[in-house]
This record gives structure tokens, sequence and C-alpha cells, in this order.
């Protein structure tokens, strides 16, 4: 399946770029944002996309990039976008076990540079994995699954997302969530999320926001899990606190039914919108 943008008529209506600005797509993927953006900034306008993939730049690094690579003018931008996690590509046809519906080596980082899970799955202790499935896949059952994919770690490792996926199958009741979802669903999300880092990595990038966007410049940010939108809310409301921030998106945006029924992936997904003070 190819990657449809989520909320793309509502983040570029936010974003409201204008002919010769500059503008940093921090999560590059298929680059459906940066597409629309780029219409809008024109051909004098200038555009910084990045993806940890396949740029090998973490947007956590923004503030280094842009002094390294200071954009003609050395300015900071006018506007930014974040649309967080894991993209169609990488769930479909990245061979790097992000789905549990495929049976590929289980590396799930967005950088091949960065320690796969297969790894990190060694290392960590039964406690440790407990807290993870818990706190980032929010899954109930994450006492079950962290006692099983441990007690199979010191037999014979797992090494691929199918493995994995049936190591937690086998691990919780065989009605989990009544069918509606995959048992091993809220795990990978967990591991995916703890092996990247993202949680810090957005943390890092809402702490130095005002180095990246110049006053009167918008942010926008699409998260799909309920701690990004908490950082996203808390640090936004923060600044406006403090003077340094106007919030366009009291309550943060979602997909209309029609959009979550073209693309199920926005079904999750999360919007706010701000201008930099
Ligand atoms: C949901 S996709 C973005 C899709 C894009 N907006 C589009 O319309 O095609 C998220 C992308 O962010 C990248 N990514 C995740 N964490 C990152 C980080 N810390 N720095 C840079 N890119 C990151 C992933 O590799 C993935 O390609």
């Amino acid at each position: 399946m190819t990657h449809i943008p989520v909320l793309l008529k509502e983040t570029i209506e936010g974003l409201n770029p204008q002919p010769e600005e500059f503008f940093i797509d921090g999560t590059f993927g298929a680059g459906g944002h940066s597409q629309a953006i780029k219409e809008k900034i024109g051909a004098n306008g200038k555009l910084l996309a990045i993806d940890w993939e396949k740029t090998g730049e973490n947007f956590a690094d923004l503030p280094e990039i842009l002094e390294k690579n200071p954009p003609a003018g050395g300015t900071k931008a006018d506007g930014l976008i974040l649309d967080l996690g894991v993209s169609s590509e990488q769930l479909d046809i990245s061979g790097r076990g992000f789905s549990f519906l495929r049976d590929e080596p289980l590396l799930m980082t967005y950088n091949p540079k960065e320690e796969p899970v297969r790894q990190i799955l060694t290392e960590l202790t039964e406690v440790e994995l407990f807290k993870i499935i818990k706190e980032y896949g929010e899954e109930r059952y994450a006492r079950r699954i962290a006692k099983a994919i441990y007690e199979r770690e010191r037999g014979q490792p797992i090494l691929t997302s199918g493995e994995l996926a049936k190591v937690i199958a086998n691990a919780v009741p065989k009605n989990y969530e009544r069918g509606r979802i995959h048992p091993a669903t809220r795990t990978f999300q967990a591991l995916r999320i703890y092996a990247n880092r993202e949680l810090e990595n957005l943390e890092r990038l809402l702490q130095n926001l005002r180095q990246i966007i110049k006053p009167g410049g918008r942010v926008a940010i699409i998260s799909f899990h309920s701690l990004e939108d908490r950082l996203v809310k808390n640090y936004f409301r923060d600044y406006r606190k403090q003077g340094k921030m106007e919030i366009f998106t009291k309550k943060p945006i979602q997909a209309s039914k029609e959009e979550i029924q073209k693309n199920p992936r926005s079904r999750s997904a999360k919007l706010r919108v701000a201008k930099i003070l």
C-alpha cells in the first residue's frame, strides 16, 4: 500500500505556507506533506526534508543540522511539520520487521545504525520488558507477554517478526480484544517506540523549537500515541503561558470518518498546530 498523507488539508491550512518561505519537513517519509508544502512555497521557497531512514538525520538534531548547513539567508524556518511514527512503506516493504503480519528480520529501527530489536530483546530483564510493553504499548497482558518473551530469549532467541508475533499470540487469552486487533499490535508498537527512542526525540525537538522556527513561524505535529500527544500538548501549553506561542488548535484535530475509511492509519492521528511568538 502506498503512503497516504494523514490530515493533509488540515495540516497545510494550519501551517499556511507562503511563497518564498523556508519550511522543514522533519519526517519526510514518502513526501506527501512535503509535496503539498512545495506547491505553496513555490520555486523561490526552500524546503529542508529529513528522515532518519532516508537521509540518516534525526529531527531531534535539527538545531545542529541547521547550524551546519544554514539555509540561504542563515535564518530559522517559517514552518515545521512532523508526522510521527512509522510509514506504510516501512510496514509493508522495508523488510525490517515493523509488521507482525510479516516474517522478516526483527530490526524495527528507522535508522539501520541503531541497535535492532532482536538484539535489545537479548539484553532486557523481564521487569524492563514488562515496563516497556505496559507503558509504551498500554498492553493489559504486558506481564504475561514479558514473561513469555523473556523465557523464550533464554532458550532460542527470537530473530524474526513472525517468531515474535507467535510468542505474543501464545501468551495472551485466545479471544484477545475479541479479535478486534492482532494480539501483537501493542507490543510491536511499544518495542518500536523504545528502540527508536521516539519520545526522547520528540521531547528534544519540543525543547529546541525556538532554535528551529523564527517568531511568526508555524509548527504542526501529527502524533499517533497518547504519550506523544501529551508531550506536544504540555510543551505547547507551557510555551503559551510564557507568552512564546499562540496555539491554533485548542483541541487536537482528528481525521474525519471519510478519511479514516480511506486511510485506516489516520484513525489515531492527532494534529496540533501553533505559532511561535
Ligand atoms: C509517518 S511517516 C511520514 C510520512 C510523510 N509525512 C508523508 O506524507 O509521506 C514518518 C517518517 O518519519 C521518520 N522518522 C521517525 N523518527 C524520526 C526521527 N527521529 N527523525 C527523522 N525522521 C524520523 C520515519 O523513518 C518515517 O519515514
